[in-house]
């Protein structure tokens, strides 16, 4: 395959995947391990089938050190479906769950959750502007909250954790945007859900790691296909799953591993983001308003010292094949995402392009 004319991909999501892994589907595609067939045709009861959906699970499973107490589920509607799923299947009727407000991702988790029960809003970062962290000590967290709920790292404000919640309720995390950018543990959490299409593959996918005894509660209204028990005692095929999504998130842990796992991705992303925002702070035309200690390592969002350069901006970068810097509609100006299959080359070729448009504009 002619790689040459591949550009840098900063999309937030559907986002760039490894080439290598790219490559490695478009050899199997048509034939995969001498079957005559690619996995889109395959039966996902078939023996294949069934063992390349279980070496994705444990491929994930010894990334993350997922304890054998939590289930791994594949299951689809992305993301946006676990807003409902959890309060169907954890919060129990007349019960209270916390969730922590940081920005749009984890808002629009808790306007739906509301449509299921009763939900405190321990800590906002709206008196924050969006900026910064609420500190967990102001946190007015439920006596007795069937879990708390928070976006480890908020995709359009590019504002993340850099620390773990201390509390009692089992914790639920959307870890869309960060999860295997470097290492966790598993046994924080009561459940961590992630979209596939940043750093797992492609669209069609949501991963859902879940503490076993979290399960078998939901209530009965709880739709089947949404039931995380269901979804368990059968493997996640109770129905056909996302099948080519899974394969290709399987050849994204397979290239993970090849690149030393999750330490490696930290180390890798360290370098990455601390050379884009160390840029962006020696500069006084472009600039990160968001506090230096809650910073996101995989979406870097900046401004322009002046917006009506914006799109002299983007149309130079688009030339240059760097895609995708535009801000979300929501917060304007540009952003960058940078997940685990960008390496240090896009970081250059961005801060190389931002300083020459520096040059020419300032
Ligand atoms: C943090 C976060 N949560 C949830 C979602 C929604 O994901 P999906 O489009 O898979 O429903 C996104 C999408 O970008 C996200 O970034």
């Amino acid at each position: 395959m002619d790689v040459s004319n591949r550009a840098f991909n900063f999309c937030a999501g559907p986002a760039a995947l490894p080439e290598a892994v790219l490559q490695r589907a478009q050899a199997e595609m048509l034939d995969w391990h001498g079957k005559g067939l690619s996995v889109m045709e395959m039966s996902h009861r078939s023996d294949d089938y069934t063992a390349l959906a279980q070496k994705a699970e444990q491929d994930l499973r010894d990334l993350l050190s997922i304890p054998s107490n939590y289930k791994v589920l594949f299951l689809q509607g992305g993301a946006s479906q676990q807003f409902a799923e959890i309060p169907l299947n954890l919060l129990p009727e007349g019960g209270v769950a916390d969730y922590i407000d940081t920005g749009i991702w984890s808002r629009k988790a808790i306007d739906e959750a509301r449509r299921y029960g009763t939900i405190n809003v321990a800590a906002s970062a709206k008196p924050l502007d969006y900026l910064d962290l609420p500190v967990q000590a102001e946190w007015k967290l439920s006596d007795q909250a069937a879990y708390v709920h928070y976006a480890s790292n908020e995709t359009i404000g590019g504002l993340e954790f850099q620390w773990v919640p201390q509390v009692d309720a089992p914790l639920v995390v959307d870890m869309s945007s960060n999860i295997l950018s470097r290492p966790i543990n598993v046994a924080d959490y009561g459940m961590i859900y992630a979209g596939a299409q940043k750093n797992i593959g492609p669209s069609g996918l949501v991963v859902v790691i879940i503490r076993e005894d979290l399960l078998g509660n939901a209530r009965a209204s709880c739709p089947t296909m949404l039931n995380y028990k269901v979804a368990a005692d059968n493997g996640s095929m109770y129905n056909t799953p996302a099948t080519y999504s899974w394969y290709l998130s399987g050849l994204v842990f397979e290239w993970l591993k090849e690149q030393g796992g999750v330490t490696a991705m930290e180390q890798r992303n360290r370098a990455k983001k601390d050379k884009l925002y160390a840029f962006i702070d020696g500069s006084d035309f472009y600039s990160n308003p968001i506090a230096p200690a809650a910073r996101s390592w995989m979406n870097v969002p900046f401004r322009l010292a002046d917006e009506r350069l914006d799109s002299a901006f983007l149309a130079g970068a688009d030339a240059r094949g760097l895609l995708n810097l535009k801000g979300h509609r929501s917060v304007g100006g540009m952003r960058a995402s940078i997940y685990n299959a960008l390496g240090m080359n896009a970081i250059d070729a961005l801060v190389a392009y931002m300083a020459e448009f520096e040059k020419e504009h300032a």
